[in-house]
């Protein structure tokens, strides 16, 4: 039997209310997506794709239809249950990494796990080993001023690894990367799945989405194909 759909979107409608009255930006999205998959959204600027991210990440609430999360109507949800959800089940990568300049790697890493309340001891041993498996333990110590773009993008995967969640979300995770240090982070990702890591992930880059199974277009707040990756990039 099929295993169930870790999200499903039906009929996904968002509207901004602005001065000059709503503005529709998400038409009607119908989308699926299963427990280890590995999905890149791809579309011109302005097409609705971080609006569909955020909401997915229960960072923002569409206006109409129906969003799934692990089987829960995520609509039902009160304020602090979305917050809940968010901190329980999500993971989120930015594209400007949004690593705190004053604390070192270890700490950034660490910080989920602070906000879990789990001890010292205990934080600094998982952090390091999440700073150990993206390939930073020697850079613990190190600010994230003081390590290149790519090692602090890979510092925000261990960070938004570090509450173990059921899907990682990922908005341009190398737009700010040279093409070098994107394949470093793509590598990562890449494994991460590979060792059964659900990820979505926004991209303008062709190479980037090539480095996932399947690639979802948007188009005018619409999506408009959905097709598996026949050849994907092997890195
Ligand atoms: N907070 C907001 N208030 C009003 N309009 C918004 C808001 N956020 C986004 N929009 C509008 O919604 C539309 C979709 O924006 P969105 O950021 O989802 O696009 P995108 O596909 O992620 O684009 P890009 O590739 O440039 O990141 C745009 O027309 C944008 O101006
Ligand atoms: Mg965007």
């Amino acid at each position: 039997m099929a295993t169930p759909y870790l999200v499903e979107t039906k009929d996904l409608k968002k509207a901004y209310v602005t001065d000059a009255g709503a503005f529709e930006v998400l038409h009607g999205v119908n989308f699926t997506f299963r427990e280890g998959e590995f999905t890149a959204i791809m579309g011109p600027s302005g097409s609705g794709k971080s609006t569909f991210m955020n909401i997915l990440g229960c960072l923002d609430t569409p206006t109409s239809g129906v969003y799934s999360l692990l089987g829960q109507d995520v609509l039902t949800l009160s304020p602090n249950e979305l917050a809940r959800t968010r901190n329980l089940f999500l993971g989120f990568v930015f594209q400007g990494y949004n690593l705190l300049p004053k604390a070192d790697l270890l700490e950034n890493v660490g910080l989920p796990l602070l906000y879990a309340r789990v001890g010292s001891a205990e934080r600094k041993r998982r952090s390091l080993a999440l700073l150990e498996k993206v390939g930073l333990g020697p850079w613990a110590r190190h600010r994230p001023s003081q390590v290149s773009g790519g090692q602090q993008q890979r510092a925000a995967i261990a960070r938004a690894l570090a509450s173990e969640p059921k899907l990682l979300l990922a908005d341009e995770p190398t737009g700010n990367l040279d093409s070098q240090t994107s394949d470093d982070v793509m590598s990562l990702l890449i494994s991460l799945n590979n060792e059964g890591a659900s990820l979505i992930l926004v991209t303008h880059e062709p190479d980037v989405a090539a480095c996932a199974k399947r690639i979802v277009r948007f188009r005018d707040g619409l999506l408009v194909e959905d097709s598996p990756v026949l050849h994907r990039r092997a890195l």
